[in-house]
């Protein structure tokens, strides 16, 4: 492996006078625990170690670029979720963040109910035993399929988001002879802080039923009224990426204020509320999330005192986190390939990935941060834009960051907070192959999804 120096780009002093980027860190070789996993570390050669296994070692078994997940880490993060919001609630874990047959394992034994939001995430948690009643089922447009799948395998509840979808469901449920239990997903106006993309409370979108204009009370008015259905309670979901917590709090006003409308139409109080996922994590070290103990204290404070004013029994809250819990969890290895220094603009550190394992920085302007971990360097920063290996010039994985200037072809770096949202949205863009996600814990590591194969590829291709 050369560790022969490159010529550098621009240096922290011209960067700075810029005033675009953010000053590199001190140290380039200290890993901020922020947007790293709980136990990664760097071991005594300098090398980061996670779940005590270096990189290096990884990255020899398991190839690159791969994800590798920390299992006791996300084990800890559904413990956290579940503690802090207690016996008279329930975390939901958003399966479209990252699903697999061993997180749905982890997530049943942890306590933790899950989120669903099509057929294939449906089968894959009843696959790896999660009881049908722990299952919640979204979607916009679920076909007749899964939501006779659903009813069929007594789904805990079905997430209705439109009125066609009302009707459909209480049809279905009929025709099986059951009651099925389903909440109505209301849009409650609500301009969440984030990229448009995925901002889902504003009234101009796809999701749910609005709450301004009485949709959402001739949502209940109907869903009440069909015997196929028992209807539970209200849903809604703001948006993701969000930290600041008013865009909840106004949501969870609204909400509780539609049950008190629908306890002052039909003289029924409605038991459960949910308040969807979206909760921010670091994916930078600018970022600062909240714990989910001060998640949970903000929201049910919020329920309890809206409540109270109603003179309403306080609904059994639920939440819906996704990257909160496996975000953080995650990081993806890559090698170094070509290094490609503009004078005057910023080096292209060209990895053996890109887009097709991290389709966010392009879909949302996604800030990541960007280690190299299978060494420490003294040499100083360079500003680096990290890309892939796609026929596209947005195939870019991490737009700004500084990495030692004697960064070299076959050095590993790192991406932090890449548990979410990565595998999941993955593609086989120019025909590549997905990455594998490795498990680690304890000293083992584990592959949990493995790595797709050009064999995989042709499989699909019938020629
Ligand atoms: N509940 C519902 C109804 C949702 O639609 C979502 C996310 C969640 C919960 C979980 O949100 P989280 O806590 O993970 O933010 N692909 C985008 C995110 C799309 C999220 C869609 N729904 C991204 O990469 O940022």
């Amino acid at each position: 492996m050369s560790r022969s120096a490159h010529p550098a780009g621009p240096r922290h002093a011209d960067v700075l006078t810029e005033g675009h980027y953010s000053a590199p860190a001190a140290d380039l070789n200290v890993l901020d625990e922020k947007v790293w996993s709980r136990t990664v570390t760097r071991d005594a050669d300098g090398a980061l170690t996670v779940g005590g296994i270096a990189v290096a070692r990884l990255a020899e078994e398991f190839g690159t670029p791969a994800y590798f997940l920390d299992e006791s880490d996300f084990r800890a993060r559904c413990r956290a979720w579940a503690d802090a919001f207690g016996p008279d609630a329930d975390v939901f874990y958003a399966g479209k963040a990252f699903l697999s047959r061993a997180v749905v394992r982890w997530l049943k034994e942890e306590g933790l109910n899950l989120d669903v939001c099509s057929g294939g995430e449906l089968t894959t948690a009843l696959d790896a035993g999660m009881p049908a009643e722990r299952i919640a089922f979204h979607g916009n447009n679920k076909t007749v399929a899964e939501i006779e799948r659903a009813v069929e395998a007594g789904v805990g509840r079905i997430v209705l988001d439109s009125f066609q979808e009302i009707v459909r469901v209480a049809h279905i449920a009929r025709s099986h002879a059951v009651r099925q239990r389903v909440q109505i997903r209301v849009t409650v106006g609500v301009e969440a802080h984030t990229h448009e993309f995925i901002a889902t409370a504003h009234e101009d979108q796809k999701f749910g039923i609005a709450l301004a204009d009485g949709q959402a009370a001739e949502a209940v008015r109907r869903a009440l009224a069909l015997d196929g259905l028992e209807l539970i309670g209200v849903h809604s979901h703001i948006g993701s990426q969000i930290f600041d917590m008013a865009g909840f709090e106004v949501s969870a006003r609204r909400v509780v204020q539609l049950l008190a409308e629908i306890r002052d139409e039909h003289g029924v109080e409605l038991p459960e509320i949910d308040l969807g996922g979206g909760l921010g994590i670091a994916y930078t070290s600018e970022d600062d999330p909240r714990e989910p103990h001060e998640i949970a204290k903000a929201l049910s404070d919020i329920v309890t005192r809206e409540c109270e004013a109603a003179k309403l029994r306080t609904p059994r809250i639920s939440v819906e986190p996704g990257r909160a819990i496996v975000g953080p969890t995650a990081f993806t290895l890559y090698e170094v390939g070509t290094i490609k220094p503009l004078e005057g603009l910023r080096t292209y550190v060209s990895v053996d990935g890109g887009m097709s394992d991290n389709i966010r920085t392009a879909l949302y302007d996604a800030e990541y941060s960007v280690a190299l971990v299978s060494r420490t360097s003294d040499a100083e920063p360079m500003l680096v834009r990290v890309v892939g290996k796609h026929c596209e010039s947005g195939d870019i994985v991490v737009k700004d960051a500084f990495l030692p200037a004697d960064l070299a072809p076959g050095d590993l770096i790192a991406v932090p907070a890449t548990g979410a949202y990565c595998r999941s949205m993955a593609s086989n863009y120019n025909h590549a192959l997905r990455p594998p996600v490795v498990a680690v814990r304890d000293g083992e590591a584990r592959v949990i999804v493995r790595r797709e194969t050009e064999e995989d590829l042709l499989r699909l291709d019938v020629g």
